[in-house]
Order: C-alpha cells, then sequence, then structure tokens
C-alpha cells in the first residue's frame, strides 16, 4: 500500500525509475521469487505464478515492479509519463470499431443490468448505481526495447514496417505485457477499503487519494511462441462474485499452485509448491497476494482443455462486456493485426469470425504478434509537440528540448516551434 503522491521526491523518485527501468526491474529484496523465469518452467502455471510473484514484488521505490514498466497511458499522451500508473479507459471496454485509443485519465462504467441481455443473470447485486473500473496496461523493458527501434510505438511506425519494410513482429522471449484493474468501494453498497490497514483478502493501494482494490490481473508473456495467457483473481465474493463460474467463461483451472486443482468458484488451498514460492518471496510480497488464484492458463489455441479452450477474468472481460462463453485470451488477441491501410479489426475477432479455439485468417492483415497493446495503445504519430515554455533561439532549444522531450520517455529530433511569441513553444519529441 504506497500512496502514488507522497511527496516531490517520491515523483521524482519515480521519473529515474521511469528513465532507467532496467534498474527498476530489480527487486528490492533480490531473492528468487522475485526473480522473473527466463525459460519456461514444467508447467505454464508454474510460469503464470512465477510472473506473477515476481511483477507484484515491491520495487526497491516501494511500488510493485510492474508500475515502475512504461505504461500505455504514457505513450498515448506524454503528459501522462509524469507520475506512474495514471489509468486509461479500457479499450476493450470501448468497444470495436474505433481504432482510436482515447484516455480518459479515467475509469469504464462496469456493466450492470440492461447493458447486454446475455450477461444480465451474472451482474453483480452488490453494485452501486454508477459503478466504474480503472484499467492500467503496462509493457516491461525487454519489450520496450524492441519494439522503440523498429518504429512500433506508433500506429504510421507499425503499418511502415510490416508493409513498407515488409517486417515481420516477434517479440522476444523476455517481453511481458499485464493488464490490471482497480475498483473503489463506492462501486458496491457493501465494500470499504481502508489503505492504511493491511486486508489480507485482497490487495489494496491508495492512487491520487483513493483507495483501490486490484480486482484482476491479466498477463502475457512471450516465453511461448504463442504467448503464455494467464489471468488472475482475488478469493474475494464482493469485488469478484463471479470467480470460476463455468457457466459465464470457465471453472479455475491450476494443476500447479491449487487444490483441487479445478473449482468452481469455492475457496481453494494453495499447494505446497505455491505455498513455498510465497514463502521464497518473504517481504517483498504483500500477504494479500496469497489470497490470489490464477484461473487459467493458455499456449495454444486448444486450451485450457478442461473448459472447451475458453478462458475469461469474471471481472475483465465480464466488464469489457465480452459474452458467456465467448471469452478465449489467445484467440481474441490473434485478431491483433493490421492491414496496409493501418486499420486493425475492432479489439477482437470481426463479426462471424472464430472467438474461441483456431482464429480465421484476415485477409489483407499482417499480425501484430498478439498484442493489442500494438493495436491500441499507441498513438497513430511516432511525434508529438510538447510544452516547453518559451524558447528563444536554437541554442536554448538545444539546451531545453531534450530534458522536456526525456521526461516523456521520448527523444527530440532537432524540431521546435514558436506557439505564442515570449511565452509558450513546443518541442518535436518522438516515441
Ligand atoms: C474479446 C477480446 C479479448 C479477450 C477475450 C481478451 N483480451 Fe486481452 N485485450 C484485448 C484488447 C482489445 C486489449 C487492449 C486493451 C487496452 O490496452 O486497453 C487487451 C489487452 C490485454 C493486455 C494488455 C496488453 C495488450 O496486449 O494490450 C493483456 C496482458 C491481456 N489483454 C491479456 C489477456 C488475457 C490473459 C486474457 C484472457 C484471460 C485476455 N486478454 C482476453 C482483447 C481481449
Amino acid at each position: 500500500m504506497i500512496n502514488r503522491h507522497i511527496s516531490m521526491a517520491a515523483l521524482l523518485a519515480v521519473f529515474c525509475i521511469a528513465l532507467t527501468a532496467h534498474a527498476a526491474e530489480k527487486p528490492a529484496a533480490a531473492n528468487d521469487a522475485c526473480a522473473f523465469p527466463t525459460a519456461p518452467l514444467a508447467t505454464q502455471e508454474e510460469t503464470a505464478w512465477r510472473i506473477f510473484v515476481a511483477m507484484n514484488c515491491k520495487a526497491s521505490s516501494g511500488a510493485l515492479t510492474w508500475e515502475t514498466w512504461t505504461t500505455q497511458a504514457c505513450l498515448n499522451n506524454p503528459s501522462d509519463c509524469k507520475g506512474f500508473g495514471r489509468f486509461h479507459q479500457s479499450q476493450l471496454r470501448n468497444g470495436s470499431g474505433s481504432d482510436d485509443p482515447k484516455r480518459t485519465q479515467g475509469c469504464s462504467p462496469m456493466t450492470v443490468s440492461g447493458d447486454k441481455h446475455l450477461l444480465d443473470p451474472f451482474v453483480p447485486t452488490n453494485l452501486s448505481t454508477k459503478p466504474v473500473f480503472c484499467e492500467e496496461v503496462t509493457v516491461n523493458q525487454p519489450e520496450m526495447d524492441y519494439a522503440r527501434p523498429k518504429g512500433l510505438l506508433s500506429a504510421n511506425g507499425q503499418t511502415d514496417y510490416l508493409f513498407s519494410q515488409k517486417g515481420t513482429i516477434t517479440f522476444p522471449t523476455k517481453a511481458i505485457e499485464v493488464k490490471v484493474d482497480w475498483v473503489p468501494a463506492s462501486s458496491f453498497t457493501n465494500a470499504k477499503f481502508d489503505c492504511t490497514k493491511r486486508n489480507g483478502q485482497i490487495y489494496l493501494e491508495e492512487i491520487e487519494g483513493v483507495c483501490y482494490a486490484m480486482a484482476s490481473v491479466h498477463i502475457s508473456s512471450k516465453l511461448y511462441p504463442n504467448w503464455l495467457w494467464a489471468t488472475f483473481e482475488p478469493q474475494y465474493a464482493i469485488t469478484n462474485p463471479n470467480r470460476c463460474n463455468l457457466a459465464l467463461y470457465n471453472a479455475c483451472y491450476d494443476p500447479w499452485g491449487s487444490d483441487p486443482a479445478e473449482s468452481d468458484g469455492r475457496n481453494t488451498n494453495t499447494t505446497p509448491a505455491l505455498q513455498a514460492l510465497f514463502t521464497d518471496a518473504g517481504t517483498a510480497l504483500d500477504p494479500a497476494f496469497q489470497n490470489y488464484r490464477l484461473t487459467g492458463t493458455q499456449t495454444e489455441f486448444n486450451q485450457p482443455e478442461t473448459s472447451n479452450a475458453m478462458l475469461g477474468n469474471s471481472f475483465t472481460e465480464f466488464n469489457a462486456q465480452v459474452k458467456p462463453q465467448e471469452a478465449s485470451c489467445i484467440t481474441c488477441h490473434a485478431y491483433a493485426q493490421r492491414d496496409a491501410n493501418g486499420n486493425t479489426p475492432g479489439g477482437g475477432a470481426p463479426k462471424g469470425d472464430a472467438k474461441i479455439g483456431t482464429p480465421s485468417i484476415l485477409t489483407g492483415h499482417k499480425s501484430l504478434d498478439f498484442s493489442w497493446f500494438l493495436g491500441f495503445g499507441v498513438p497513430t504519430q511516432a511525434c508529438q509537440d510538447i510544452n516547453a515554455g518559451p524558447i528563444f533561439s536554437n541554442n536554448d532549444a538545444k539546451t531545453k528540448c531534450p530534458a522536456v522531450c526525456a521526461v516523456a520517455l521520448r527523444t527530440w529530433k532537432g524540431q521546435w516551434t514558436t506557439t505564442e511569441p515570449g511565452v509558450q513553444s513546443v518541442c518535436g519529441c518522438c516515441l
């Protein structure tokens, strides 16, 4: 539980971490449990758990390790690189059709009765009148190091790379993408989250003055050719009443960490192997994370076999309005593709194409390597103007612009313009 805006010093520390994200990957307590696996383990469930624990280990700043990674919000909007972990509206929730990531600095409405007929039976009975959830997407440094030099951090750059340069996108094995959903107590009629007290059931964190609970964690890792897809939820009925409900998406299946391996929403025990991993992480891992369970994993289109290739998170996919029995991480993400005009299918399978199992081939499209982050998480153009205060000459620009761009994790390519003489100039900052 950290207040994200404690002091200027903390903010500065955050900038430094953002700028030297390699260093930020090192956890505070350097033990094995806080190190990311560099090869697949004996089972994909173990790989998933080891990533979950390592990403949630506290970094030296006190933030969770994944919170120190580059956020989608920062890539879309330079001013969101100041501070960290700012929310963006769920692109999946925004629905199909739009390829324009409109970040609102905000939260999205949760699914309520009447939104989508088929979801009605699963709408929690304890929602307040206008419940919201708040999403964050971050990607680790190996993913940034691959994407940036190829120009993949803008939609136009991707189209150029795929169609003019005839490149193919294959992220390195160390690449990890994370999506986390937070929810405030005000979304429920019966919730009280107190960030000043330890809560053993769900991880709490104060963000911009509000105490949020972490209701869902999505992970994808390129340790497997089609990535590893894994999703976690807390055993906490106030926020996740439909966890493991097979009538919605799927029962839970985790032969490595859960006893019993298959479950339908009742609390399960941890296996000795998982308990040993928690013990190894020690104080670097908030105890609340021990109450999370793995909903399931996929590395191939026919998994999990126990749920006929369906896998969804009862919080994230439900609030993104994915219909019952229509969630498969790997299948939906396989549609992360662009055509020569730069268009992507709207965040999932186009009408009539397979939602579960083997995805259909889309004509004229090229693969973004399963990354909807590339499809939705980046701006159209690589370069954006950022306010720099007054700039009086080329020499003045040379002293001011590199720093202005660096704060926004961008680089200065020599462009600047005065927008209001003596008052405001802008630097052209590029991803
Ligand atoms: C119906 C389609 C769909 C399904 C099903 C789906 N996703 Fe996604 N996912 C998306 C879209 C679209 C985004 C981009 C949203 C954003 O960045 O705001 C996304 C974002 C993500 C991200 C952040 C990085 C990125 O690529 O944008 C991760 C990680 C992720 N999903 C994992 C999963 C996992 C794990 C599951 C299954 C439990 C899953 N997804 C199910 C469509 C889907």
